[in-house]
């Protein structure tokens, strides 16, 4: 669909109305382009595009700010990125959580380097050709960074949608229609800023909860506000409850402070971090949790359970800790607690750390 300029006497179309809101009250983002200063001629770096958008696939805006902070100062471009040990880019996203994402991200910065010396594709289907690249992210740059007319949609996009037709039908089943509809409203001209402002809206005024319609630029075009119902929608398919997976973990210390750590083997979940040593848990299969299956003979002490949450199940990790000379273990070594937070330990870990050593984060 084109925008163009509201005739006089006709209505502003949806894009209009929403990129004048947007124009108004957009947010600032280390990653972004605001409105005055493309109009100045400045255009958003692919590179920090594409980096903003892996990590927001993780969390929220306000976590990912200081995450793409870290990893612009140390890797200021793609090439330098390409060039980074894997160990190092996994160590500074350790925290983000599904570290999948983290070796995919080395990847492409790869295949972006070498195959087209260092310059990010300029369009969806090149963009998608990259190495972790789905169909969220090669629209969203291609959006984004080259104002290309692409269908972007996430969850935020998802509920603005869902509400402003009163889609009934459940996700995931409905996303295909809901696609549809965003590529139907996404306009030729400012294609970036429309997909932007859609994600800004979906974030601060059409909320999960409590959506503040009042302020809403959609509100008299709103389905689901004429039926006052708009916290209705999106409709989700009924969850599985996930299953309950059991484990230990160990953390031994020795009087100086060092705490003994190892890698995970390279595949499967959390391959390639950072560990204390666990039993062997994965999505299917409880691991021992006593300190019969600790990596060394000694007083081990019951210090309490962990409960994190993946996204296929619900890990309950019993931690265990002692005070112990250096022991050597396959593949282990022993890790200063004042530089634990500078290696690829996730969530998990350091949760099961903190449970042992309460300030060793802090
Ligand atoms: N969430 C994910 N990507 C975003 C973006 N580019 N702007 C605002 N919120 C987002």
């Amino acid at each position: 669909m084109n925008v163009s300029p509201a005739a006089a006497g006709s209505p502003p179309s949806l894009a209009e109305q929403l990129l004048s809101w947007y124009d108004r009250h957009h947010r600032d983002l280390p990653w972004r382009v605001t409105p005055p200063a493309a109009r100045a001629g400045k255009q958003a770096d692919p590179y920090h595009v594409w980096l903003s958008e892996v990590m927001l696939q993780q969390t929220t805006v306000q976590a990912v700010k200081p995450y793409f902070a870290k990893f612009l100062g140390l890797w200021p471009t793609v090439n330098d990125l390409a060039s980074a040990p894997v160990e190092d880019v996994m160590a500074a996203w350790a925290g983000l959580g599904y570290y999948a994402r983290a070796r995919n991200l080395k990847k492409c910065a790869e295949a972006v380097a070498s195959l087209h010396g260092g310059v990010f594709p300029d369009t969806e289907a090149g963009l998608k050709a990259l190495p972790g690249i789905g169909d969220y992210t090669s629209a969203a740059v291609a959006a984004i960074a080259f104002n290309r007319q692409a269908a972007v949609m996430d969850g935020n996009v998802e509920r603005v949608i869902s509400r402003l037709y009163a889609i009934d039908a459940p996700l995931p089943g409905s996303k295909p229609a809901m696609k549809a509809k965003v590529a139907d409203l996404t306009p030729s001209d400012r294609p970036g800023d429309f997909a932007q402002a859609m994600m800004d809206l979906g974030a601060t005024i059409c909320t999960p909860k409590r959506p503040a319609c009042a302020l809403c630029p959609f509100n008299h075009d709103c389905l689901a506000l004429a039926t006052d119902e708009p916290e209705r929608f999106p409709v989700k398919a009924a969850k599985k409850e996930k299953p309950v997976r059991f484990g230990a973990a160990f953390v031994a210390v020795t009087p100086d402070g060092a705490v003994l750590l190892r890698r995970r083997i390279e595949t499967g979940l959390l391959g390639g971090m950072t560990e204390v040593p666990t039993t062997a848990w994965t999505a299917r299969i409880d691991g021992g949790t006593t300190p019969d299956h600790a990596p060394f003979a000694a007083d081990w002490q019951a210090c309490g359970t962990i409960i994190h949450v993946f996204t296929h199940f619900e890990l309950r990790l019993s931690v265990f800790r002692v005070q112990s000379a250096r022991h050597d273990i396959d593949g282990g070594w022993w890790e200063p607690v004042e530089t634990l937070s500078a290696q690829a330990l996730p969530t998990v870990m350091k949760k099961a750390i903190t449970q042992a050593i309460p300030l060793a984060f802090v």
